[in-house]
């Protein structure tokens, strides 16, 4: 089994979501069970873009420690030393650098020759190694581009000091048969390939990101990268909630193995639905409401005599239990704690009594107190320093 690198973007690609905001408090308690989840690498954020978004990022990297936190940079210095400010408290500060390389945005949006394109690649890469040891540099819209280019690109910023080279299905244009032959290219036309990680990057505009991100796997990509629920700009990222069930369920085909654990699936999926206001689709692979729910008398008749007959995933697998504890009134202190720890919380005695007085003055006002009124409360409860 070979051992595939997660690389979690939700903090980063995930909130580009329209609409989505998340304030640093969110941002820390979503990396705390990114940790949690297992994922190697989180991109935290993209550190030049506003003081909040910094704020965010150094409060993630001096908090986590056990998984390598990385910020987004353009290829310009002040975007690199405002990654370095963020992350220099980091176990492992890395810097993610990228630069579009298909015609379309070298011509209309980079105004640059393909020639100035890997010079200003070059240079960057060069500037950022002064900081930083570990270096993914990205080629914009690889999909899109020349394929005997990005050779050329790739082979420079390695020599010029990148650890990680990402080939990023920028417009979710690709297909798993066209992406597949073009980790093989690089792989078998870069010299110095093998000196790297080589990333896969798929965004879901034509619904193939997973296939896409499955089919690099198989082609010689060593990292995936994606988000939580699939969020992300437009049409969304690759799901990794779903590679990485889809990696373990056809072990028998894919021998490919990832550090996450599969049971946080559901608690690191409610997290980010609740706290990014992005719900799951009923009926979204993996982890969406109707995923382990069956209609049909027929397929509940075969789920009654072996839930093997209709289910290839079991519920306990992703972590969803079955046995939900309802809370209301009558609840008490250890059912709530145990609620808490449920929904990924981890709290001081001190926080978990303040939590509880809440949400005994809200059973006075509500029947039944839902995850979504708790994840409120904890929110509060963490707020309010
Ligand atoms: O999709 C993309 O091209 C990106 C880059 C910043 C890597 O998210
Ligand atoms: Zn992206």
């Amino acid at each position: 089994m070979s051992r595939i690198k997660i690389f979690d973007t939700t903090l980063r690609d995930g909130e580009q979501s329209p609409g989505v905001n998340l304030n640093q408090l969110e941002k820390l308690e979503i990396a705390k069970q990114l940790e949690r989840f297992g994922v190697d690498r989180m991109e935290a954020g993209f550190p030049a873009s506003s003081k909040g978004e910094f704020n965010a990022v150094k409060a993630i990297a001096d908090n986590i420690k056990d998984t390598s936190v990385i910020a987004l940079a353009r290829t310009v210095k002040s975007d690199v030393d405002a990654a370095w400010e963020a992350l220099k408290g980091a176990a492992e500060p890395s810097v993610h650098l990228f630069l579009a390389t298909s015609p379309i945005h070298m011509t209309y949006k980079l105004k640059k020759t393909p020639e100035q394109v890997i010079d200003t690649a070059v240079d960057m890469v060069t500037y950022a190694k002064q900081k930083f040891s570990t270096i993914e540099w990205s080629a914009e819209d690889a999909t899109r581009s020349d394929w005997n280019f990005l050779a050329q690109i790739i082979e420079r910023v390695i020599d010029a000091g990148a650890t990680v080279i990402n080939l990023p299905d920028t417009v979710g244009y690709t297909t798993p048969d066209e992406y597949g032959r073009l980790f093989r290219y690089i792989r078998e036309t870069v010299p110095n390939i093998d000196r790297v990680s080589l990333s896969c990057h798929c965004h879901n505009d034509l619904g193939m990101a997973v296939a896409n991100s499955i089919a690099a796997v198989e082609n010689g990509a060593t990292q995936v990268e994606g988000t939580i629920n699939g969020i992300g700009e437009r049409a969304g990222n690759a799901a990794l909630e779903e590679i990485a069930v889809a990696l373990k369920i056809r072990s028998d085909f894919y021998p490919y193995e990832t550090g996450l654990q599969l049971k946080e699936i559901k608690r690191t999926s409610d997290l980010i639905a609740k706290l990014t206001g992005m719900h799951v689709q009923a009926n979204k692979a993996v982890i969406g409401r109707n995923a382990f729910s069956h209609e049909s008398g027929i397929h509940q008749d075969g789920v009654l005599k072996n839930a093997s007959t209709y289910e290839i995933i079991t519920p306990e697998m992703v972590g969803v239990n079955s046995n939900t504890l309802f809370l209301g009134k009558h609840s008490g202190k250890h059912a709530f704690k145990d609620k808490v720890k449920e929904l990924g919380y981890q709290l001081s005695e001190e926080k978990l009594k303040e939590a509880f007085d809440s949400f005994k003055k809200l059973t006075d006002r509500k029947k039944e107190v839902t995850d979504d009124d708790l994840f409120t409360i904890l929110m509060e409860i963490q707020t309010d320093t």
